[in-house]
């Protein structure tokens, strides 16, 4: 007898969308669009995550600079086991919930939500705010969240999906149509960013942190030391050298340059019953790490309809990006 997939009649009954013209197509789930391995780790985090409230869930839609973040959150968390990001890249460090740990609507890795003795449990994922499961929601957990500007995201899943052979290849314009209509990968983008923004204003127990890739770039250490506050793990006026520490072996420089980050083919997900088995490419995760290399790569005509629907939608809500 053939074995259903997870969700299959859910997932069947959605809308979809031929993103790129080629198969696998994405499903509209309440108002976002996924793949459809995404959207069942997204269901199985509904079902089964539980999340204990001394968590820290770091937040962000794909190439906004999250591996950049689970260095950071890695290391200011655990302090004296920083240099563990010199042998394991932090994806394994900090795994995701739906692109890891419920892959394919499967709990692949039961191991990775131990939560370690002497620290909180980290964990990622890119569900946006609205379908995060309702107890993750009213639980005590933290929440961090990183937003990067529209252009500069864009040219980085471009490339990011170019150098991944699982992605299904799309042109930078599609990518650019994709963004500004909202039918993307995780899409729509602004959406995903003004679900955890509002959040972050609203919450009256101040438990999102919000940050850009922008300001992250332009005071990493004062970040680090605003993150340490945020999760209860302030460092001291004494502890410069710790904090600049932090910085340099999360640097793009740093990581990029760690012989486990240059693994062209790291399987993702551990689970042997998931075929096709998921690779990526570690080395794509460390692309140019700069602010503005989109001049590089979009026409003047692309940078100006994005930043027109940057504009509408972000408008009111007192987030420029
Ligand atoms: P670019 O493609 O613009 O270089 P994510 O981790 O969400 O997939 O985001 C990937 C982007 O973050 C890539 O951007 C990547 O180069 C950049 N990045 C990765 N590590 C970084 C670091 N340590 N410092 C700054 N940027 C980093």
């Amino acid at each position: 007898m053939e074995e259903t997939e997870p969700y299959e009649d859910l997932i069947k009954s959605l809308p979809t969308d031929p993103f790129g013209g080629s198969p696998p197509p994405l499903h509209q789930y309440k108002g976002f669009w996924f793949r459809q391995l995404t959207l069942q780790g997204l269901l199985a985090t509904h079902d089964y995550f539980i999340p204990l409230p001394s968590d820290v869930l770091l937040c962000s839609f794909q190439k906004t600079g999250t591996t950049w973040l689970k260095s950071l959150l890695f290391s200011i968390i655990n302090r004296h086991s920083k240099d563990s990001l010199l042998s394991t890249n932090p994806h394994f460090l900090i795994p995701s919930l739906e692109l890891q740990i419920y892959r394919g609507g499967k709990l692949c890795t039961p191991e990775l939500l131990e939560k370690p003795s002497s620290s909180s449990r980290i964990l990622s994922t890119h569900i946006p705010y609205q379908l995060l499961p309702p107890f993750v929601k009213d639980s005590d957990c933290k929440i961090v969240y990183i937003a990067r500007n529209p252009k500069d995201f864009i040219v980085s899943l471009w490339h990011f999906m170019v150098s991944n052979r699982h992605h299904h290849p799309v042109s930078l314009q599609e990518a650019v149509d994709g963004i500004c209509s909202g039918v993307f990968p995780g899409g729509p983008y602004f959406d995903h960013i003004l679900g955890y923004w509002k959040e972050s204003l609203e919450s009256s127990s101040k438990r999102v942190f919000f940050v850009t890739y922008e300001d992250l770039k332009r005071d990493t250490a004062g970040h680090v030391r605003r993150l340490g506050e945020f999760l209860g793990c302030p460092f001291g006026v004494d502890d410069e050298q710790e904090v600049e520490e932090i910085v340099r072996i999360c640097s793009f420089e740093t990581m990029r340059n760690v012989e486990v980050n240059k693994n062209e083919e790291q399987l993702w997900a551990n689970d042997e019953r998931l075929i096709p088995r998921v690779t990526l490419s570690l080395k794509s995760l460390f692309r140019k790490g700069e602010v503005g290399d989109h001049v590089n790569h979009l026409t003047p005509e692309m940078i100006e309809r994005i930043d027109e629907v940057a504009k509408e939608r972000l408008s009111g809500s007192g987030l420029s990006l």
